[in-house]
């Protein structure tokens, strides 16, 4: 990363040294202004945006529905809130019959907290979706709030929009509407007709929309100062030669080439991936993009991603890489060979090995680097102590573990891991056949701290066993609870769960009742296994009480569903499910020699 920024700066130094005129001619040259305004028999792009309450809403995801309503709202805009009755009275009688309701707030003005507190005041009980960046908006071409989209999901092409029903006007409103706009192009679309009027007038409060005029400005984002330069930023230690992407960055033409994909995946926030919502707490290593990013990019490929004419920065990239990414390991372990059949089910293999320093050391990372990552599912780099009180399920993790998508950490400044001279390294290994047969030898990388730390790290280990998630339940919750009677300092949040997993969240409720939510995961991705680093790390009195919430999908509308007609059951195979919550955390009393007794669930 650090490497980056350097190539990022010195990128801009030869950039500035540039005249400006060339890039600029040529971008007015070229200039067409994209305004988008969608209408009736359009085709709408996906996109996935976030409620009220945090929850995530993807627009495939209802490809099930028969019909999906928006109607744009913003606070404080009276027509849409006396609108809003009407819309709900829709909602309860056309919900049966699989129609969607949803309302989407692009205003500029309007934050996630202002929005919920909307939602609170007026009783509003429809997910509510944060436009953010305002490209959905955009997009459909969003003029005013009230006015409602119909989609097809057979077809994702716009059916209707326009007013819900032709009561409200400015400052005058009939007792009842004469006509219902939205419940006949609904009836239409469920009786299998087209629907009668497609388009109509809409009253609202009219949306800010500052981009959707700056088409010109748009065309005239520079590829090389600002384009290049944000995706080596954001983008580039994944998409490179021989990076975890399946494809890489390595020069305009590719950028240009997967420009449609890349506003796809900006839309439906799959990449960067990174799957916390910022709303809540601040994590290490976040690497999402700030709103002004997502902008800026996505207006850049809606602008045709005009190349310019100054040198390609992708060009020139630094090719070596260490493949150890938090530095050269102190010590690097193999662990026995294994081989994996072509097909079949591997049990969970428990390799053990001596310490190998021949003393007591203090682990402050560690780094597992698989053999064969196309069968090695994942590994845990553990301990087997006999002396430490430590449970299993927290010796079993007490180094850290690799899954794909895993980050690598250093623990917090003045914690460690102890690793007893007797202790032996255990790992816990799951291979998953792919077909053919491999040998795996992956190998694990220890750092060591020069002097003991202050402090022992601890893993709390929250799951709940007896799980059944009934079959197509669309979004099933396990709650699981933990009071510290001791005073802790709380470093890392993990969440797990397999292919059904969905969205997760850990929230604190401390002695004196306050309530926080330290880490709200509104889509949970079973191929990015992240330890979610606070940076400010959390100190819990005594009493805190930590709920741990998973959400499962075990319908259809899953892609990644192994089975929707099974009951799941709690198992160690990723088409049976976990809700395992891993917490790392010190005893705010507990200094180094407290090692050997520490305990912890
Ligand atoms: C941490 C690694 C990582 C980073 C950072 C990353 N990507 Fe990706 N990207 C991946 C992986 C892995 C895949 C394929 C698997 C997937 O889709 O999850 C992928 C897939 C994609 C795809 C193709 C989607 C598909 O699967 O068809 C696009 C487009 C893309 N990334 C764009 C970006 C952009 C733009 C950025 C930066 C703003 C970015 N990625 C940052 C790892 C990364």
């Amino acid at each position: 990363m650090a490497q980056n920024h350097v190539t990022f700066l010195a990128m801009r130094d030869y950039a500035m040294n540039c005249s400006f005129s060339v890039a600029w001619l040529m971008a007015g040259a070229c200039c067409i202004n994209a305004t988008f305004a969608a209408a009736p028999g359009d085709r709408i792009d996906n996109f996935r945006l976030l409620d009220q309450n945090g929850a995530s809403h993807e627009l495939r995801y209802l490809s099930d529905a028969k019909a999906v309503v928006l109607m744009v709202q913003g606070n404080g805009c009276p027509i849409v809130r006396q609108a809003l009755p009407a819309f709900r009275e829709l909602r309860d009688s056309y919900r049966s019959q699989g129609v969607e309701f949803l309302l989407v707030n692009s205003n500029l003005q309007d934050n996630r907290d202002a929005i919920a507190a909307e939602a609170k005041e007026f009783g509003i009980d429809i997910p509510i979706l944060a436009d953010d960046t305002q490209l959905v908006g955009e997009a459909l071409g969003f003029e005013r709030t009230a006015e409602v989209f119909v989609i097809d999901p057979k077809t994702w092409q716009l059916t209707y929009r326009g007013a819900l029903d032709d009561r409200l006007d400015y400052e005058k409103q009939k007792p009842a509407p004469t006509r219902r706009y939205l419940a006949d192009a609904l009836d239409a679309m469920l009786a299998g007709q087209s629907v009668p009027l497609a388009r109509t007038q809409t009253a609202g409060c009219l949306v800010n929309f500052p981009e959707r005029t700056r088409g010109a400005a748009h065309a005239a984002i520079s590829y090389s100062e600002t384009i290049a330069p944000l995706l080596q930023k954001n983008c580039v230690a994944c998409h490179r030669t021989g990076g975890v992407a399946p494809w890489a960055m390595t020069s305009y033409d590719m950028v240009r080439g997967f420009a449609p994909m890349i506003r796809e995946v900006l839309r439906t926030k799959r990449m960067p991936p990174w799957h916390a919502d910022s709303h809540y707490g601040h994590f290490v290593g976040d690497r999402s993009l700030s709103t002004a990013e997502v902008q800026t990019l996505v207006h850049w490929i809606e602008a045709g991603s005009p190349r310019g004419a100054r040198p390609d920065p992708l060009l020139s990239q630094s090719a070596a890489r260490t493949e150890w990414t938090l530095g050269t390991p102190d010590l690097v372990v193999e662990v026995p060979a294994f081989d994996v059949p072509a097909t079949g089910v591997v049990n969970y293999q428990y390799p053990t090995l001596p310490n190998p320093v021949g003393h007591d050391a203090w682990v402050r990372a560690v780094e597992i680097l698989p053999g064969d990552r196309s069968v090695v599912h994942h590994v845990l780099a553990g301990l087997d102590d006999p002396e430490s009180k430590e449970a299993r399920v927290g010796q079993l993790a007490a180094f850290g573990g690799y899954a794909p998508g895993k980050n690598a950490f250093f623990y917090p400044d003045d914690t460690g891991v102890l690793l007893r001279k007797d202790a032996r390294l255990l790992f816990q290994m799951h291979y998953t056949p792919n077909g053919k047969s491999a040998r795996d030898v992956t190998r694990v990388g220890y750092y060591f701290a020069d002097t003991p730390p202050k402090h022992p790290l601890h893993l709390t280990f929250l799951f709940k066993g007896g799980l059944a998630i009934p079959p197509h339940a669309k979004a099933h919750t396990e709650t699981v609870e933990f009071v510290y009677d001791r005073p802790v300092v709380v470093y890392t949040l993990m969440p797990h769960a397999h292919l059904r997993g969905k969205a997760s969240r850990f929230t604190a409720i401390y002695p004196d009742g306050r309530q926080e939510i330290l880490l709200n995961v509104p889509k949970y991705d079973f191929s990015w296994q992240t330890t979610y680093v606070l940076e400010e790390p959390k100190v819990f009195p005594a009493g805190t009480k930590v709920i741990f919430d998973m959400t499962w999908d075990n319908s259809a509308q899953n892609p990644a569903n192994p089975d929707p007609d099974k009951t799941v059951r709690w198992g160690d195979q990723t088409w049976e499910e976990m809700n395992a919550g891993w917490i790392r955390f010190r005893y705010l009393d507990e200094g180094p020699d407290a090692a050997k007794t520490a305990e912890a669930r």
